[in-house]
């Protein structure tokens, strides 16, 4: 069994946005922007925008947060997209999810303009992935594929079961397989028998939320894993949703939680962000 180390994975590609972030600087006299919009006191959502914030500040990128109370109006955030759509220093606008209920997230997201979808959640960037064109493309299942990319993993032909179907993460990881020719199968929590699903999977991409849901009787041998969950178990460790210590005997590849997905995902904000500040260059 070996470990895909997404930690080690995501330095080195932090180390290439931040020397390409200096010649731009050269060329340009100016470095990418990001802009996260930051609604309300969700603690995992603060953690997260945090973790961004300290990724762009290594790496040389201009960054701001645009922190909101949890009663701000739609119109007052979507006034806040606007501006940004519009400031020339700014090459990537994300919105971090979940927003508040009175919130239309929809909207947001098709307000922000697709050339600065860095998160690739605008339906023009979806559709473009969905049909195979260049595009934004979500980070999570982005970042994915580059690790398989670096460990020489190609799943043309292979039987690839995603579990989890959000838009964010299980639905644009199908679209990216798919691409790469894998012949996909999508569970999700009305799947009858996961199991079933499961053990037909050379690869198995699990994203849910649920401690211990992928576990050994349910995987085949030398199956590829990739665990995208993340939770907190009783002992307040992070935990994926797939029983590691028990899948990974059988696994030929497998991601840990944490340094697998999670530090890949933060990495290709960072690329997604410095690709739309090099096309904004021209
Ligand atoms: N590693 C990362 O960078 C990263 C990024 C985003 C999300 N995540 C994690 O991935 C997980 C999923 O996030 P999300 O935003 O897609 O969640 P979500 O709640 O939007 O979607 C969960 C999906 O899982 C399915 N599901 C729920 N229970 C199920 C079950 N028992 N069996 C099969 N399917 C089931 C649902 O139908 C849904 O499609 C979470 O743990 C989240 O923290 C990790």
């Amino acid at each position: 069994m070996q470990i895909l180390d997404g930690k080690a994975l995501s330095s080195k590609i932090k180390d290439e946005v931040a020397l390409e972030v200096k010649q731009l600087k050269i060329e340009t006299g100016r470095v990418p922007g990001l802009a996260v919009i930051l609604v309300g006191n969700d603690e995992a959502s603060h953690a997260y925008v945090g973790m961004k914030k300290k990724a762009c500040d290594a790496v040389g990128f201009y960054s701001v947060t645009h922190e909101m109370p949890k009663d701000i109006s739609q119109e007052a955030i979507e006034k806040t997209i606007e501006m940004m759509n519009e400031n020339p220093n700014i090459d990537g606008i994300l919105v971090q999810l979940p927003l508040p209920e009175q919130i239309d997230t929809t909207r947001l997201l098709e307000l922000v303009a697709p050339e600065k979808d860095v998160d690739g959640f605008h339906p023009f960037n979806v559709g473009r992935l969905t049909t195979g064109l260049d595009g934004f493309v979500p980070c999570t299942p982005l970042g994915i594929m580059k690790l398989l990319q670096e460990y020489k993993i190609d799943v043309k032909g292979m039987n690839a079961c995603v579990v989890g179907a959000s838009n964010i993460v299980g639905k644009p990881m199908a679209s990216l397989l798919l691409n790469a020719n894998a012949s996909v199968d999508i569970c999700h929590i009305y799947t009858k028998d996961l199991k079933k699903h499961t053990l037909e999977a050379d690869i198995l991409l699990v994203g849910v939320g649920v401690i211990n849901l992928i576990k050994e009787d349910m995987v085949k041998d030398n199956v590829i894993i990739i665990d995208i969950g993340i939770n907190r178990a009783e002992n307040g460790k992070l935990v994926g949703d797939v029983d590691f210590e028990n899948v990974s005997k059988k696994a030929s590849f497998i991601t840990p939680v944490p340094g697998g997905v999670g530090p890949m995902t933060i990495a290709m904000l960072l690329r997604n962000t410095l690709e739309s500040a090099k096309l904004r260059k021209n």
